[in-house]
């Protein structure tokens, strides 16, 4: 395959989002034939059964652009020890109707940070939990929660010098699993 097209679900829509920007430095660490997408959550309705038959033009566009990766990049703050409502909302819309579910079979992996020192742990296997479900094959290892802190961020946007080498070794596998995965 000559370019790896990766669908980055980022679980925050807050403007400073620290996960977006883990999401943007994330990015940079990778090969140059992954190209990273952001997918648009923040329009979608909310999710009701009713409107299955005829799903909105933004469900669509979300589906459609998930079928169209390789592999799954989730970045998710936790909300209340799970992942944001925002995020949920997303998941269910591309996961119907039933047995027309657009994140099948798509390898994934997951991240997230928080201001917590748990670093997102319990969103991270809540959210484990779901894709299970929805049979992506998600990367175990390494996994990665975590915590903002001074300098996780360099002023370029990158990862930090403290945090570059685990987070380089995070992308590094990842790149394996899509590659391991990919249809
Ligand atoms: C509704 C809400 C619930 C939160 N619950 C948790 C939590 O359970 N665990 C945690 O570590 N941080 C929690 N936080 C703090 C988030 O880690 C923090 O707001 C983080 O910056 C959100 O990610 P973002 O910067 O990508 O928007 C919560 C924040 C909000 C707004």
């Amino acid at each position: 395959m000559s370019q790896y097209q990766i669908a980055v679900i980022v679980g925050s829509l807050r403007q400073d989002s620290f996960n977006n920007k883990l999401a943007l430095a994330m990015a940079k660490l990778a090969p140059p034939d992954f190209v990273f997408r952001k997918l648009e959550i923040g329009d979608l309705p909310l999710y009701n059964q009713d409107d299955e038959a005829n799903q909105a033009e933004q469900v669509k566009r979300l589906k459609s652009e998930i079928k169209s990766a390789q592999g799954l990049l989730f970045i998710t703050p936790e909300y209340n020890r799970s992942i944001p409502g925002v995020l949920k909302n997303a998941i269910d819309h591309a996961s119907r109707p039933y047995g027309q579910h657009a994140w099948i079979g798509k390898p994934a992996g997951v991240l997230g940070v928080s201001v917590g020192a748990l670093g997102t742990s319990m969103a991270q296997q809540h959210l484990r939990n779901i894709l299970a479900y929805l049979d992506v094959p998600t990367m175990g290892q390494p996994e990665a929660f975590v915590q903002v802190k001074e300098g996780l961020f360099a002023e370029d946007g990158s990862i930090g010098a403290g945090s570059r080498q685990f987070m380089q070794s995070w992308m590094d596998r990842y790149v394996l699993w899509v590659r391991k995965h990919a249809g």
